[in-house]
């Protein structure tokens, strides 16, 4: 099939990419010049494990294209895939900004030729599509088109793998021509079975919210379990377990932590609530998972600040991971970047390392000092902060992360490490959920 999708942020080339992969005749349309030319020399501008390669290959078969021009590739396409970025809205009040949303409508529509379906990957507000419909009927009178629903569930660092076997492909739309059209982009996961939840624009649109929502709801749940363990003396991991097993609740998203950040679940989750006050409606769990995921990040530097033996200021600290998870190097809504900028306002200096995030940092966070790994990060810092579960940092040499260190306190806020074992190797160890009489 020939399809068009336009914006080559982080969603739109994941999904241009994995579409030419499945055999699809795919067009990368973007406005930025230097962008698209970058990526026509091969330069993919995020981190994403297998995107490059995934990329060239397509490229090299001739699958895939990218251009600033939306003809041919437009007027030509079965389908369209609107992919641009919905970011928090300037006002900085949770709605999110749909302008580039609605730019990309109106752009499409005078290209517009015979039936097209133009499909909603965006993250958006319920009742976009319908927008967006009013947008190309009013720009193209006349024209022969379908607007559908298709959010994304993609995770960073392993969206490759979520878009190439998904738990499920949600269709939003009220045109069965529509829907015959997205089943037949979707056709290579028919062979592994993947459901399809069929439904209309408006229900698909909060399926996405709803279950970003959800997820942020586990973890806030398991922070504030893990902060009465600290109480009672219980261990969170063991609690996650106990509970997870139970086939209803799942083990899945009930990791302790600094908070949940990116560039999905902080803005999602305001988004809803202002869906749902927009429609008079309570959303009071989420409005509680919001304040705890706030206070989570505030508990973290009480943590550090205790374990420094009750002030920050004039300590050295080093801080491995930046990124708000690891394999990416988007440091957006990152909780290191509010627990840093704290420790900093505080009067610490802080010496950071992170394997891919480092050069996204230094545009927010000039005073800290950037490291080349995390031992160099550690030289003669009065504590260690293990922020973000990279894979290097889960197997380090402890006794040299100990030699380098003035004061060897270890805070590890991703519970990588055991307790007793640390313990043992002479540190101050401090983490999330869990006492130090654990093992
Ligand atoms: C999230 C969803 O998982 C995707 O399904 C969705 O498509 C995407 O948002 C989106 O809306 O585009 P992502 O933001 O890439 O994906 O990252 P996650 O893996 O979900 O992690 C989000 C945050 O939660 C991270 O800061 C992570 O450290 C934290 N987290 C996750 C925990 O603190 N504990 C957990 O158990 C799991």
């Amino acid at each position: 099939m020939k399809i068009a999708v336009i914006g080559t942020g982080y969603v739109g080339l994941v999904s241009g990419a994995c579409l030419a992969e499945f055999g699809h005749e795919v067009t990368c349309i973007d406005n930025d010049e230097s962008k698209i030319k970058s990526l026509k020399e091969g330069r993919i501008p995020i981190y994403e494990p297998g995107l490059e390669a995934m990329v060239l290959k397509n490229v090299q078969a001739g699958r895939l294209i990218f251009s600033t021009k939306y003809d041919p590739a437009v007027p030509e396409a079965e389908v369209i895939f609107i992919a641009v970025g919905t970011p928090a809205s300037r006002r900085g009040d949770g709605y999110a900004d749909l302008s580039y949303v609605y730019d990309a409508a109106r752009q499409i529509a005078p290209f517009l030729k015979d039936y097209t379906v133009v499909v909603n990957k965006s993250t958006v507000p319920v009742g976009t599509a319908c927008q967006v419909q009013r947008i190309i009927s009013e720009t193209n009178p006349g024209v022969s088109f379908d607007v559908a629903s298709n959010p994304e569930f993609l995770r960073e660092g392993a969206a490759i793998n979520d878009f190439m076997r998904p738990d499920r492909i949600v269709i939003g739309t009220d045109s069965k021509q529509a829907e015959e059209a997205l089943k037949a982009v979707y056709r290579p996961l028919y062979l592994i079975e993947t459901p399809f939840v069929i439904t209309n624009t408006k229900t698909a649109e909060l399926i996405k919210y709803a279950a970003n929502a959800f997820l942020a709801t586990k973890i806030s749940f398991i922070n504030e379990i893990a902060n009465l363990c600290e109480e009672i003396g219980g261990n969170v991991q063991d609690v996650a377990k106990g509970i997870g097993l139970d086939g209803r609740i799942g083990r899945k998203f009930l990791h302790a932590g600094p908070g949940y950040g990116g560039s999905c679940f902080p803005k999602d989750t305001h988004a809803l609530l202002r869906v749902a006050q927009d429609n008079g409606v309570a959303c009071r769990i989420v409005e509680a998972v919001v304040e705890v995921n706030a206070a989570q990040k505030a508990r973290m530097t009480r943590k550090i600040r205790q374990a420094l033996g009750g002030s920050e200021g004039g300590k050295k600290i080093a801080i491995l991971g930046l990124a708000f998870k690891p394999e990416t190097d988007d440091i957006r809504d990152a909780p290191a970047i509010t627990i840093i900028s704290k420790l900093i306002e505080n009067g610490a200096s802080v010496r950071a390392h992170d394997p891919q995030a480092m050069n996204e940092a230094r545009k927010v966070l000039p005073e800290v000092v950037y490291c080349s790994g995390p031992y160099e990060a550690c030289e003669g810092a009065d504590a260690v902060v293990l922020m973000t579960e990279w894979n290097e940092y889960r197997a380090l040499d402890l006794l040299r992360i100990k030699k380098a260190l003035k004061m060897p306190i270890f805070i590890d806020l991703r519970n990588v490490y055991r307790t007793a074992a640390m313990k043992q190797l002479g540190f101050d160890y401090f983490s999330v959920g869990r006492t130090s009489a654990d093992n």
